[in-house]
């Protein structure tokens, strides 16, 4: 049985696809630093069908002494890793670069870049040994160079994330491509990160302009996590990249908004 460990995956996107992989069978690890959503996340799961084991860790990717102790409680509860996705991320709040405390700017960074950093540090090795795994990091805004006031820290940390998964790909290829390594384009989610920031931070006063945005384009986790997990169990290629909200849909979500077809979460 096939072994995946989502990072923030107590709630969200991240909790979305670890039910998909449950129900593939996968034995599931939830790694999170909210204890409170990670039991509650738990419990619902077993109460689900699946037949492999669920796991759950309070972990902070932002230290590593928590990030090598999980694995290796990982690695004695099951006989390998065979998927890793660096999910956990957290919004800012939405005020100009000067306009940020300087401890917020390292907490965002710590976890939205670092933490992808020194997981990815962390389980390359062991997959190196097994021969075998695939690490995923979620991208976001900014990925793609886009740029907005009230995004562009990170927006920095997504567009490194980006650079950071390429990189990683080319040094996995380098060193006997057994580890594939992806990115995971998911769009536009309506989590509790849409309206928070800093995991459970303050607020974020949405526009109206955003709010119509998230409507036409935004769709539920589980949405994205159904059609994201599929095509991890199906990808046996390094470097890469799963988009959900493409240009075309994009395009074909702006055309039925302009009949009405939309939906209202906000
Ligand atoms: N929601 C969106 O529109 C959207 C769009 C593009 C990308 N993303 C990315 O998707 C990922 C998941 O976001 P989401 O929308 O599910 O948000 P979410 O807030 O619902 O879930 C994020 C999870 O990460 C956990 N987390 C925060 N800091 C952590 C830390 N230091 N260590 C471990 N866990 C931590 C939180 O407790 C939470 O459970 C993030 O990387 C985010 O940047 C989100």
């Amino acid at each position: 049985m096939k072994t995946v460990v989502i990072t923030g995956s107590a709630r969200g996107f991240g909790y979305s696809m670890i039910e998909e992989f449950y129900k593939k069978d996968f034995n599931v690890v939830l790694c999170d630093i909210n204890e409170e959503e990670l039991n509650k996340s738990c419990s619902k799961l077993k109460n689900m069908y699946g037949k492999g084991k669920v796991l759950s860790y309070k972990m902070d990717v932002t230290s590593e002494d928590e990030v090598k102790s999980t694995i290796s409680k990982i690695i004695q509860e099951v006989k390998t890793i065979d998927i890793w996705i660096n999910n956990a991320g957290v919004n800012q709040p939405m005020k100009a670069i000067w306009e940020l405390d300087s401890k917020v700017i390292d907490r965002l960074i710590d976890i939205d870049l670092k933490g992808t950093v020194t997981c990815s540090k962390n389980i390359m090795p062991i997959m190196l040994k097994q021969k075998s795994g695939a690490i995923y990091n979620v991208e976001g805004y900014g990925s793609n160079d886009a740029t907005m006031l009230g995004l562009s820290i990170y927006g920095t940390c997504k567009r490194a994330i980006t650079y950071f998964t390429e990189a990683l790909a080319k040094e996995s290829y380098e060193c006997g491509n057994y580890v594939n390594i992806g990115k995971i384009t998911p769009g536009i989610m309506i989590t509790n990160f849409t309206t928070t920031s800093l995991g459970d931070g303050e607020k974020i006063e949405l526009s109206e302009k955003t709010k119509n945005i998230y409507n036409i384009l935004g769709d539920k986790p589980e949405v994205i996590a159904k059609f994201m997990v599929k095509k991890i169990i199906n990808n046996n290629k390094n470097n890469v990249k799963f988009t959900w909200l493409t240009s075309i849909r994009a395009m074909g979500r702006f055309i039925k908004a302009l009949f009405g077809i939309k939906n209202y979460y906000f």
